[in-house]
């Protein structure tokens, strides 16, 4: 127990108070980073690659019919490799928007959601999607493959 005629010293009541500002002010930093995180990740601007409307890609990284999913600005994009050049179809269905995959053994898109087929070029082969798939413009230089939002 301590005296008060210590001046100066902290009495027991001042070292709980002072441990409980502490206590308080830690949780304050706390909380201010859970909110404030999520509100810093919002507001920033998208990675470059998420917002990007171009993607460049060596022109031998896709195998003959093989298909290599990109994103441009955010979105998922399939780049086909048809022998003759390439196709960039938007991996969003038309139906309802689930993401698209490619048959490489039927050379087709199939939605797996509720069975939508589409052609190499996005056309509608079967299913309930009213549209076809988006497609996007690819330039080949040499060496490499551009693939632009049209
Ligand atoms: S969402 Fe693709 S067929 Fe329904």
């Amino acid at each position: 127990m301590r005296n008060d005629d210590d001046r100066g010293a902290p009495t027991p009541v001042a070292d709980r108070r002072r441990a409980l500002q502490l206590l308080l002010s830690g949780s304050a930093v706390g909380v201010a980073a859970l909110v404030g995180w999520p509100v810093a990740r919002y507001v920033q601007p998208a990675p470059e690659d998420e917002a990007a409307s171009a993607v460049e890609l060596p022109d031998d990284e896709i195998g003959l019919w093989d298909a290599k999913l990109i994103a441009l600005r955010g979105r998922p994009v399939l780049v086909v490799n048809t022998g003759d050049g390439y196709e960039a179809i938007s991996a969003v269905c038309t139906h309802l928007g689930c993401i698209v995959k490619w048959k490489k053994g039927r050379r087709q898109f199939f939605c797996p959601c509720h069975g939508g087929r589409f052609d190499v070029e996005g056309r509608v082969l079967g299913g309930p999607a009213p549209r076809p798939l988006a497609r996007l413009e690819v330039e080949e230089l040499p060496g490499r493959i551009v693939v632009r939002l049209a």
